[in-house]
């Protein structure tokens, strides 16, 4: 019988071999004839199916929230200075990108699996952050440098609402919400910020969905696909950034030694 060459290389999510390119089965012309948008070509590209119109424009607003955040975060920071070293798009656009992890933009992916953990295993908020205060672990999804209890962040609170009014369920929301309202009796900082967010809804999205078997749910947080949604995201903004430098012609970046203590 005919015998089959080895192949370097799986690929199971595009094919480029037909008259049209595919996502996940689903031929370029039919992402067009049918409007689909970026959330149903992320959903085609990353999760191999297509999520039902609610999940995807969830995913398009996390998308349009995170996009930017200012010229003051480190990422755009980072762009900014780069493309002010006459450095090229690309450059620039990585070494913000860099720049997310898990202090800042990248703990979406720990804020859904701690979040999971504790939910599942049924711990009280106080249970899980006093748990996680005596492992010497940061909550992943608490605390912001600027968003107060008493100032909160608006992106989390257009993400809730959205969840409340088109979710079957808000079941880790509601915990990670819980989580907040312990961790804000402790200090006005831990409130629940954009990452907690999006990694505790992602995780009503994949179980609420029905879209997704517990074995895919378990895979999809301990690869760490989330983290995913906040890069994509702030693509669009730290690119945004680094042609606004190029536009207004600004030179070459030095920190003033007034904002620096020299010290022994
Ligand atoms: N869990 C427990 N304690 C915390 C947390 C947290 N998530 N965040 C801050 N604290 C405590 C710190 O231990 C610190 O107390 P200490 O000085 O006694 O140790 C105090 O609060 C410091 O508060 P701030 O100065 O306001 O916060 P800081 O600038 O140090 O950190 C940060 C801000 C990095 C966001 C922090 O809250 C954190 O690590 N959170 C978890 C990671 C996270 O969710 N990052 C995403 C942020 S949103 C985004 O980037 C888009
Ligand atoms: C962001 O989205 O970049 C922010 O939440 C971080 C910040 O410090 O404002």
């Amino acid at each position: 019988g005919r015998v089959r060459a080895p192949t370097h290389i799986i690929s199971t999510i595009s094919d480029d071999r037909g008259e049209e390119p595919s996502y996940a089965g689903v031929p370029m012309s039919t992402i067009v004839e049918r409007g689909y948008g970026v959330g149903d070509v992320i959903s085609l590209l990353w999760f191999k199916r297509s999520l039902p119109p609610y999940c995807t424009k969830f995913i398009e607003i996390c998308i349009m929230l995170c996009a930017d955040h200012g010229p003051c975060v480190s990422g755009a920071h980072n762009a900014i200075v780069t493309a002010r070293a006459g450095k090229d798009l690309v450059s620039s656009l990585v070494s913000g990108l860099l720049t997310i992890g898990p202090r800042f933009g990248g703990a979406v992916d720990d804020a859904a699996r701690y979040f999971k953990d504790a939910y599942d295993r049924g711990l009280t908020p106080y249970e899980f952050v006093e748990g996680m205060k005596k492992k010497g672990i940061r909550v992943p999804g608490i605390g912001h440098r600027i968003k107060r209890g008493d100032n909160k962040d608006r992106r989390v609170q257009l993400l809730q609402q959205y969840a409340y009014s088109h979710f079957p369920s808000t079941k880790y929301m509601d915990y990670a919400v819980q989580v907040e309202t312990y961790t804000l009796s402790k200090a006005n900082n831990l409130v629940l910020n954009v990452d907690g967010a999006i990694g505790s809804l992602f995780l009503d999205l994949l179980a609420g969905s029905g879209m997704f078997n517990k074995q895919e749910i378990d895979e999809i947080v301990e690869i760490g696909y989330l983290n995913g949604l906040f890069v994509l995201a702030r693509s669009v903004g730290l690119i945004g950034h680094t042609f606004d430098q190029k536009r207004l012609k600004q030179p070459l970046y030095r920190h003033p030694w007034e904002d620096v203590l020299y010290t022994k």
